[in-house]
């Protein structure tokens, strides 16, 4: 008898090809930003709680998530833009006080659809802004801050070549602990390097960032 052999086609071993990609955010995003500030696993990596009274609009209602799109989009100091694989918005990515007269510039990153996370999704994200910050703009540097708690985070971000450079505040938590806030910076000259290195997985590719 003819021995019959099971193909396995989970996708964890037969990785489809993610198109990786960021455009500006828009007006129509309005829904994904009010779910993803909902979510107490995004809010909770996401915002700086200084103590047990300076955390009032968090979780986000709905206005105040809308206060916080129209924030992203119109503010003259950022660039906000929308990730999106292969086609799908995912997540957010930004930069902040960009054109203020600095050469640096900050940003901040989410990947609001969780079976998106810990595919090379954000990785690749960072990275396209990363180049389009320090290589089209003209940036020196841009700076980051995250809790010390966000082992993912700062794991992604020394692999792009971001180097801790000093504590920038405490976060208070819920349960009424505080933790350390890490200010970490990337360098023109490391990001030369780090983008050299093999950064995502094979069938991450990075398409050219719209503006
Ligand atoms: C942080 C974030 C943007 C990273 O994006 P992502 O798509 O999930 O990350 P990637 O898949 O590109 O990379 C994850 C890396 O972390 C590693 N990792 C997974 N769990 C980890 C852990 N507990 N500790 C350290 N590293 C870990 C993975 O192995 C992978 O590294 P590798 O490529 O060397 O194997 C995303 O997880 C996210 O949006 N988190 C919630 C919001 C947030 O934390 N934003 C940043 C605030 S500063």
């Amino acid at each position: 008898m003819a021995l019959s052999f099971k193909r396995n086609l989970d996708p964890v071993f037969f990785p489809r090809r993610l198109e990786v990609g960021l455009r500006p955010l828009g007006y129509g995003d309005r829904e994904a930003v009010q779910r993803w500030l909902s979510d107490p696993y995004i809010t909770q990596l996401t915002f700086v709680v200084t103590g047990p009274d300076s955390s009032p609009s968090i979780p986000f209602s709905a206005a105040a998530s809308d206060n916080y799109l129209n924030m992203l989009i119109s503010d003259q100091s950022r660039r906000t833009f929308a990730i999106e694989v292969n086609d799908r918005h995912v997540g957010n990515v930004g930069l902040k006080e960009y054109g203020t007269g600095n050469a640096y510039s900050e940003f901040f990153v989410e990947i609001g659809e969780a079976e998106y996370r810990g595919k090379g999704v954000g990785k690749a994200a960072i990275a396209a802004l990363m180049d389009h910050a320090l290589e089209v703009l003209g940036l020196s540097e841009v700076r980051l801050e995250v809790l010390e708690f966000n082992s993912v985070a700062i794991h992604v971000y020394e692999q792009l070549g971001f180097i801790k450079t000093h504590r920038t505040g405490w976060h208070y938590d819920r349960k009424g602990q505080y933790w350390q806030v890490w200010g970490m910076t990337l360098s023109k000259e490391r990001w030369a390097l780090a983008k050299n290195q093999p950064l995502l997985p094979a069938n991450v590719m990075i398409k050219p960032i719209l503006t």
